[in-house]
């Protein structure tokens, strides 16, 4: 397996692939993982870790409260090395606080979730929910190392892991042809959680995600694509309570509804357009949503309201080719419907 070194603005993030037993960074000041995480850290560290509840509710300031008071605690300073084991919230968190104690220690991510390691860990987007929206308040702040082991996906719920595939359909749409074809031939590899598999996609994640970051780490252009298939995903998570969809379900629903967007402006390739939904229906996603479309509409205005911003659309017209614009109402009910 490769490992990498990006270079992000003006963090380096080294990307290492490891075994189980070689999980933790040779410098580990302080451990945050959840209840699901946790038989990761070794005995001589539970002194030195936060086990949070696992889940989005947890993703807030208590939290974040209670992994600097840790450190305090500890008496860290600031060549203190934060060690986050988990997945999207526990490695957003982590990484938040990091960038927060002391005004910037060093942080290490294990993610441990297929979503986490294919997206969230990767390019320094850290926070938490604030009243009511997801992520509002966070900071940029690259982890200095991720440390991957595919094992860990191993004890991971199906929905959870199929969750986290949705960002790697998502990646081989934006910019990897061959991890496309890979996805389309290697269902039964990649659901039957085969090691050389579940490598290649992930290294294929990152390497996507890892390019586009150099060169946009504060989204203000490309990097904006990687939220191809979340402007209706995320409306329809808010919508339907967080409780019917996972994240990577409403981020299918989503590209389907991209899709069908670019249809409906004439502007994607029609073979592109039954190959998208066939590699969807391969992996057994649902691509219909029974939702008020006035409701999903609102909630993406009011998304891009609280944000500053007008609501923008990431579409696409062929494998790789990627445009950003906005979508007439009437196209936006049609699509929905
Ligand atoms: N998850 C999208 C991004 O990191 O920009």
């Amino acid at each position: 397996m490769s490992n990498y070194e990006f270079n992000f603005g003006q963090f380096k993030t080294k990307v290492s692939f490891c075994e189980l037993d070689n999980l933790l960074p040779q410098t580990t000041s302080l451990i945050v993982a959840d209840e699901n995480t946790s038989y990761l850290i070794p005995d001589e560290m539970k002194e030195s870790s936060v086990i949070l509840p696992p889940g989005e509710i947890y993703k807030d300031w208590k939290s974040i409260e209670k992994i600097l008071t840790k450190a305090v605690e500890l008496e860290l300073g600031r060549d203190a090395n934060f060690v986050g084991i988990g997945g999207g919230v526990i490695c957003d968190m982590t990484a938040f606080a990091a960038s927060l104690f002391m005004r910037g220690c060093s942080v290490t991510l294990i993610p441990t979730t297929t979503l986490s390691m294919c997206d969230a860990a990767l390019g320094g987007k850290t926070g938490v929910d604030f009243k009511d929206y997801k992520n509002l308040v966070g900071t940029f702040y690259p982890a200095t190392e991720l440390r991957i082991c595919v094992d860990t996906l191993k004890t991971l719920e199906k929905r959870e892991f199929l969750s986290g595939i949705a960002e790697v359909i998502k990646s081989a749409m934006l910019a990897d042809n061959e991890l496309l074809t890979y996805l389309e031939n290697n269902r039964d590899n990649i659901l039957g959680l085969k090691r050389e598999s579940l490598e290649f996609i992930i290294n294929s994640c990152i390497k996507v995600k890892g390019k586009i970051v150099e060169a946009d780490l504060y989204e203000r252009s490309i990097r904006a694509h990687l939220n191809l298939g979340h402007t209706f995903g995320h409306a329809l998570e808010t919508v339907t309570g967080f409780a019917d969809f996972s994240h990577g379900e409403g981020v299918i629903w989503g590209i389907g509804r991209a899709m069908e967007t670019s249809r409906e402006l004439g502007i994607v390739n029609r073979e592109y357009y039954d190959r998208v939904f066939s590699i969807i229906n391969l992996y057994g996603y649902r691509t219909k949503a029974n939702v008020d479309a006035t409701k999903i509409i609102n909630a993406m205005k009011l998304d891009k309201k609280k944000k500053g911003g007008i609501v923008k659309f990431i579409l696409q017209t062929a494998p790789q080719e990627t445009l950003i614009r906005e979508v007439p109402e009437d196209i936006l009910y049609k699509v929905i419907n």
